[in-house]
């Protein structure tokens, strides 16, 4: 760190949340609220231009030909799920360390997740494994874009198409990262996204959205979002409600043309904390997050990794900084897992991530006095 970095901290003392959205929405709450009032006035609150229009520009930004959205990230991956025909006697591999809905999409369905371990560097699938794991029944490999950095996307798809198995990107905290030329979303048979609000692209409550450069998967997952109705009352097949709201797709247009702002100032945050902490990861202290060639992380998350993690987490809580644990149990340990592939397999890096990682507050808005605020914390408690 330099020295004229910590010439504030003495003066203030703030406190550090983990997230803040006010210093995204101030800047453009007149626009979202007109959005807003222009739904309201409207009367049409599902479908309808917003939508249209919404799924027009993701599917430019993200650089493919088809954007279907739905009604949360979740939701994108059982529909993009049911659109492959995935359910009972077949098997789909996820990373065990993840956010649960990877593999509770696939349990929902009436499928088994099988657990693949990751690789300790990037937190994402690793790619041998998942070889391993491809058994007869495998139908689907989904690698997530684990914390805002794409996965290992062309050995993955090279295996997958290999062994005549599909691949759903689970982007849901990687919108806008790239892989070389490609966005994470564009490279595998689909890409499944969340705007939960604390996404990079948030919404104001649950929305999401399947991306997909084949016509005949697009078409399927828009006829499984709306019960499978061809025309109104007409059911071809059994779908559901994975509808977006129009309120949402509304406030996400708003939203969207300031998105490339805020990744960039989450990646500036991201260099500050690679200053002001790379010598405590050279005195073997810390682990801090890897950007791979080729490859552009949005830092949805900042991930230090620390084997006092608890202990650093309470201290930064007593500082008032918030952090969280991004995730403290794998999938494959999960209560309801428990009998549903035969034993738990020992899948050591994920174990040993659920054990060592802290997110620390990387928004955009987050000050520089608040940032070196989070440095000086983490330094007094390991240095
Ligand atoms: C990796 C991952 N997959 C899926 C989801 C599910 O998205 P949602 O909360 O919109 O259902 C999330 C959300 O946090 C996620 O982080």
């Amino acid at each position: 760190m330099q020295q004229d970095d910590l010439v504030h901290l003495t003066e203030e003392d703030p406190a550090v949340p983990l997230l803040d959205l006010e210093p995204v929405h101030r800047p453009i709450q007149a626009a979202l609220k007109d959005a807003v009032v222009g739904v309201v006035e409207s009367n049409r609150f599902i479908g309808g231009p917003e939508v249209e229009g919404f799924e027009r520009e993701m599917a430019q930004y993200l650089g493919v030909e088809h954007a279907v959205g739905v009604s949360s990230g979740t939701d994108a991956l059982i529909v993009s799920m049911m659109a492959m025909g995935i359910g009972p006697g077949h098997e789909v591999i996820v990373p065990s360390f993840t956010f649960f809905s990877t593999a509770g999409s696939v349990h929902r369905l009436g499928a088994v997740p099988i657990f693949c371990d990751i690789d300790p560097v990037t937190f994402n699938m690793d790619p041998a494994e998942l070889e391993r794991l491809i058994t007869a029944r495998t139908r689907a490999a989904v690698p997530v874009h684990l914390y805002g950095q794409v996965a290992e996307m062309k050995p993955i798809i090279e295996i997958c198409r290999k062994r005549g198995v599909r691949v759903i990107e689970d982007a849901a905290q990687a919108i806008g990262a790239q892989y070389y030329e490609s966005s994470a979303g564009s490279m595998g048979d689909v890409g499944c996204f969340s705007f939960f609000p604390s996404k990079n692209l948030g919404a104001m409550g649950d929305a999401g959205l399947v991306s997909t450069n084949d016509l005949e998967l697009a078409e399927k997952i828009r006829l499984l979002r709306d019960h499978g109705a061809t025309k109104r009352y007409y059911h071809d097949v059994v779908g559901g409600n994975f509808r977006i709201d129009a309120l949402q797709a509304a406030v996400l247009r708003v939203k969207l043309p300031h998105l490339e702002a805020c990744h960039e100032q989450r990646r500036a945050n991201a260099r500050a904390y690679v200053r002001g902490l790379a010598d405590l990861q050279e005195r073997g202290l810390i682990r801090l997050p890897v950007e791979l060639p080729g490859r552009r992380h949005i830092f949805n998350q900042f991930v230090i990794r620390t084997q006092r993690r608890d202990e650093l987490q309470d201290y930064l809580t007593s500082r008032r900084i918030g952090t969280a644990i991004y995730y403290p149990v794998p999938l494959h340990l999960q209560e309801c897992f428990r009998d549903s592939a035969g034993p738990p397999p020992s899948l050591p890096h994920c174990e040993q991530a659920a054990r060592e990682v802290l997110a620390l507050p990387v928004f955009p808005g987050l000050t520089q006095i608040q940032r070196d605020k989070v440095i000086r914390c983490i330094r007094e408690f390991l240095a």
